[in-house]
């Protein structure tokens, strides 16, 4: 799946405004995400970490749930942003979990743009995340 410039930006601008806000007093590792539905509507969120640290939320699964209280339930693109890494620096890439909190909306060609305050740093299709994954079509 091909995303325009103009959307990619789009998506690229609302991860980092919705990083902006994010709740990390404990990690200080910020994270915002944006979930492109299919109606082209944008949804965002960021992590909202938590005293009781197992109690976290990452950026996706604030941004999967604003998705769907807007009333959306299939997704066209994610973007993920994370902080600005050195070229040899890890690249912030949507952690097991929310790769499968992804799935749930996503077919296996699903963008996944991996986002830093300098721009977009690397393009995914969800299947290379998550390959042979399981997903609502295995409930029948
Ligand atoms: N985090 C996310 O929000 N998304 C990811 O895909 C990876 C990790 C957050 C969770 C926690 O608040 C912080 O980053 C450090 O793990």
């Amino acid at each position: 799946m091909q995303l325009d410039a103009d959307t990619e930006d789009a998506l690229l601008r609302a991860a980092l405004a919705a990083r902006e806000n994010a709740y990390a007093p404990y990690s200080g590792f910020r994270v915002g995400a944006a979930a492109l539905d299919a109606e082209g509507r944008i949804h965002a969120g960021c992590n909202v970490e938590n005293a009781a640290y197992p109690q976290s939320q990452c950026a996706e699964a604030t941004a999967l749930g604003a998705m769907v209280t807007a009333g959306a339930w299939t997704l066209q693109a994610i973007a993920v942003a994370g902080p600005d890494t050195d070229e040899e620096g890890p690249l912030l890439t949507p952690c097991g979990g929310c790769r499968q909190r992804i799935r749930e909306f996503a077919t296996a060609s699903l963008p996944v743009l991996l986002c830093q305050p300098r721009g977009i740093v690397a393009r995914r299709e969800l299947a290379a995340l998550l390959p042979e994954s399981f997903g609502p079509g295995h409930l029948g």
